[in-house]
């Protein structure tokens, strides 16, 4: 397959130590996120040919732990006319789709066709009878076709003894619920929205339950929250039917620049939300300088509520040792790699922020991003990989999520003001100035 192994190191310029990259080539949104059998599967679209957006395809890794992927073929692959747009995956445990048995159940893609004159996109299904490792498509596609060019990513899961469909309409900052028993028709059900943000299109929907509440993820781009794309999530019931929100404010997922069309994996072991997205925005993703790859991941991150709030809590891991966690009344840290190239982060006039503004390059885009937070002290995780530095604040119920431009490993941290470090597990962080 073009473009595929052999010719990166792996230890290129801003090539990130512990988030996924694919080895070579342009990479957006995560889809078809699923645990089987002790693997977690990441399948992502993907341009298996070249470094910008294109011949979009869906890329496969699979994992044992979330941090060490091993990058294997592309998973279903383009046509001369179409695209294999995002979307989720399944394993049809009861064979209700008749692709595999019981014994053998069928990982089953459940992917949007996107076709290249931008006439239509559909609802299509691919199976894999080998864990994902080759799929074929279904004779019967389209499943779902409603003549629109806009309407996509769909999430699929397996809810109450039947499926449910969450996708985006996104011209019309909708999202709309599905119903089958076989994957392979299906009944409408209702729809949500437009409401809180609609600047930009609704995309990449996810629906899942936390404790007694359920979850509804919903990317828009742009209109994100200071620029480009963002991510927002409702909080409600789920009654079957219709997702009822609690009420309609906007709540971001992350306040940062860079985590877009994230979504969470089906059937994870012991019920646990694990989410993943795009580390990058569309309004500048396509001039991030590297090579041979474009994008990476966010870290994993594992999900609960805590009054009406989304909480962020990345999964533990070989990540760890690159974080850096401190408390604070007033004061920041820099993380430099020398006295000109550095991120800053802290809390300042009630508002906790990241500057990124010294280690970044002359791509246009904010780089500070501030969130006003209502408490004297806070407790700030700071994550600082190549390429990239993840926020989480107040618990995880903030999240700041930047890539940066910084060469080699951030080595040093420097705090100032009243701020006091409580921990500091490095992995390139190699020097702690106070
Ligand atoms: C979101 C998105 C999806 C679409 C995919 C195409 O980033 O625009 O809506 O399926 O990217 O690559």
């Amino acid at each position: 397959m073009p473009g595929h192994n052999a010719e990166s190191s792996f230890n290129e310029k801003f090539r990130p130590r512990f988030h996924f990259t694919p080895r070579m080539n342009w990479m957006n949104d995560p889809n078809g996120l699923i645990y089987k059998d002790g693997e977690y599967h990441l399948f992502f679209q993907h341009n298996p040919k070249e470094n910008i957006w294109g011949n979009m395809s869906w890329g496969h890794a699979v994992s044992s732990d979330l941090f060490s992927w091993q990058e294997l073929p592309v998973a279903i692959a383009c046509t001369q006319d179409t695209g294999i747009f995002s979307g989720s995956a399944v394993i049809d445990y009861k064979n209700t789709a008749g692709f595999g048995t019981t014994d053998n159940p069928a990982m089953v893609a459940i992917y949007t066709e996107h076709r290249n004159d931008q006439s239509k996109q559909s609802q299509c299904l691919a199976f894999s009878l080998d864990n994902g490792r080759t799929f074929t498509k279904y004779e019967g596609n389209p499943v779902l076709d409603i003549n629109s060019p806009d309407f996509r990513d769909p999430k699929v899961q397996w809810i109450d003894g039947r499926w449910l469909m969450t996708i985006a309409r996104p011209d019309l900052h909708q999202i709309s619920f599905f119903t089958s028993p076989n994957l392979k028709e299906w009944e409408h059900l209702s729809d949500f929205g437009p409401a809180a943000e609609v600047g930009g299109c609704w995309e990449c929907p996810d629906l899942f339950q936390l404790g007694d509440k359920w979850v509804l993820i919903v990317s828009l781009n742009p209109g994100g929250y200071q620029v480009g794309s963002g991510t927002q999530y409702f909080v409600g019931q789920w009654d079957g039917k219709e997702f009822i929100a609690d009420d309609l404010h906007t709540r971001w997922l992350d306040y940062g620049r860079d985590n877009y069309a994230g979504v969470t994996f089906n059937d994870a072991p012991e019920n646990r939300r694990i989410f993943l997205g795009w580390m990058s925005n569309w309004e500048y993703a396509a001039k991030i300088p590297t090579h041979p790859w474009r994008s990476s991941m966010t870290l994993p991150r594992e999900l609960s509520l805590r009054d009406g709030l989304l909480i962020q809590e990345p999964i533990r891991g070989y990540g760890d040792r690159a974080q850096v966690a401190f408390t604070t009344t007033g004061g920041s840290i820099r993380i430099s790699e020398s006295a000109e190239r550095y991120v800053e982060v802290g809390l300042r006039d009630g508002k906790v922020f990241v500057d990124t503004s010294n280690a970044w390059t002359d791509i246009a885009a904010p780089t500070v991003q501030e969130v006003e937070v209502n408490a004297l002290e806070i407790d700030i995780q700071v994550y600082v990989d190549r390429g990239s530095v993840e926020v989480f604040a107040c618990q995880g119920s903030i999240s700041i999520t930047n890539l940066t431009l910084i060469e080699t490993d951030l080595t040093d941290v420097i705090s100032s003001g009243d701020t006091t470090i409580v921990k500091c597990e490095q992995l390139s962080l190699s020097r702690l100035v106070m």
